[in-house]
């Protein structure tokens, strides 16, 4: 790892784990009888998403679907591609993207672009992390875990590099 970065807690795991308890209900109150499609966006959501599902009480569906934005390490490039599409029927589903933080919601408005067109009975979002000072498009976070700085953020899935996913917390990357 370099050592000019250094890492500032932001949120601890205790935290991210009382915050999804809360999503849970929301989300519980909302779909407990329509068996939701929860559509985790790979790969950062990978943590979230299984903590979240862990935490609903009722019958879903799980899928991913893996897009890929191009640009330096820090920054999105505008530029969203398909790498993976879910096996899942979204044609008619009640249809739930989890995502880890939507920032500029170049991602988030391309995947649901591409879900609209498939005929889903309904699309909702809910992501952890809102990061609304860098939006280019407008985006419905309809679950949101918390709102944050314009900072870049690793762990709890993601990542700067491919490193950091796999911390249980949320930290500030300094030193960039
Ligand atoms: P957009 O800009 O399309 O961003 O809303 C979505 C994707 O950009 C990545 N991203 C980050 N990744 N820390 C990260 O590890 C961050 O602070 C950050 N901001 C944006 C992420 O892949 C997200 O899905
Ligand atoms: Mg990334």
């Amino acid at each position: 790892m370099d050592s000019k970065i250094r890492l500032v807690p932001l949120f601890t795991s205790q935290q991210i784990s009382a915050r999804i308890d809360e999503l849970a209900s929301e989300i519980g109150r909302d779909y407990r009888d329509s068996c939701p499609l929860l559509l985790g966006v790979l790969k950062g959501s990978f943590v979230f998403l299984a903590d979240l599902a862990r935490r609903l009480d009722f019958p879903v569906e799980l899928d991913f679907i893996r897009v890929a934005s191009y640009g330096s390490k820090l920054e999105s490039s505008g530029r969203v591609k398909l790498l993976s599409e879910p096996v899942a029927r979204v044609k008619d589903r009640h249809v739930l993207m989890v995502e880890d933080i939507v920032d500029t919601g170049l991602t988030t408005d391309f995947i649901g672009g591409w879900l609209k067109s498939k005929g889903p009975a309904s699309v909702k979002l809910c992501a952890l992390l809102d990061k609304p000072d860098r939006r280019l498009r407008p985006v419905e976070v309809d679950y949101r875990g918390f709102v944050i700085p314009d900072r870049f953020v690793v762990g709890y899935g993601l990542d700067m590099d491919e490193k950091y996913r796999n911390l249980p917390g949320i930290s500030v990357i300094n030193g960039e």
